[in-house]
């Protein structure tokens, strides 16, 4: 299994966002994350297309844009053509999750599924043939810096022997609260992509990185 640390814009300094994306690309870095908010799924409100359409000449790592939107096949599209590589939704955010997934193959792009801390695994059983990649939230989404859920880690476990038994590829990326204390617990549970905002942004990015990136299993 390839392991990956995402690192999350959200608590980049957008004040010299270029510079801190650039950090975590010359780390090495293979995937960024990237979290809208509208208001109204999550209480807070980020960024959306143009900052994104603004960044894609930047690298050409994977940008895997997690949308915590209402009715997010109203910017599929528009992500898509802003430079998105995956697109992630919400299940509990869509009416017609199959049909929004389909949506987001046909512009190219891979899947991602999201499941808030307390949404049970079973709104998957009829969509993994259609899922890339499933986004364990171990927080309540809306703000960086929250401290991770510790029931999660038996959902990932869980979710790891569903994949397993059914054979499939799909990646398992967990969101919220990962840091050096905690990203061990999240590995041996099963994960493999590991979202990552304010262990990494902040003062000393290169270094933070480094650090937490040391703790990915080699193989
Ligand atoms: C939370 C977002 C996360 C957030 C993670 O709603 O989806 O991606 O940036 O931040 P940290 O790593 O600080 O918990
Ligand atoms: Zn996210």
């Amino acid at each position: 299994m390839e392991y990956y640390l995402a690192p999350s814009i959200l608590s980049a300094d957008f004040s010299h966002l270029g510079d801190d994306i650039r950090a975590v690309k010359e780390c090495g870095a293979k995937i960024l994350h990237f979290d809208v908010m509208d208001g109204l799924f999550v209480p807070s409100i980020s960024f959306g297309m143009p900052v994104l359409k603004s960044i894609r000449p930047l690298t050409d790592m994977f940008y895997d844009v997690h949308l915590m939107i209402r009715d997010p096949e109203r910017y599929i599209d528009a992500f898509a053509d802003a430079g998105a590589d995956g697109i992630t939704v919400h299940a509990e955010a869509c009416v017609h999750l199959d049909r929004v997934l389909d949506q987001i193959h046909d512009r190219g792009l891979k899947t991602g599924v999201a499941l808030n801390p307390a949404t049970p695994l079973h709104v998957l059983d009829y969509v993994y043939d259609k899922t890339d990649m499933i986004l364990l939230m171990s927080v309540n989404p809306g703000f960086g810096g929250q401290k991770l859920i510790p029931a999660v880690l038996d959902k990932i476990a869980k979710l790891r022997g569903i994949l397993d038994e059914k054979g499939l590829p799909a990646w398992i990326e967990v969101d919220g609260g990962i840091n050096a204390k905690t990203i061990g617990s999240v590995i041996d549970a099963g994960a493999n992509v590991f979202v990552a905002g304010s262990a990494v942004f902040g003062t000393g990015i290169e270094t933070r990185y480094r650090e937490l990136e040391a703790l990915l299993p080699t193989e």
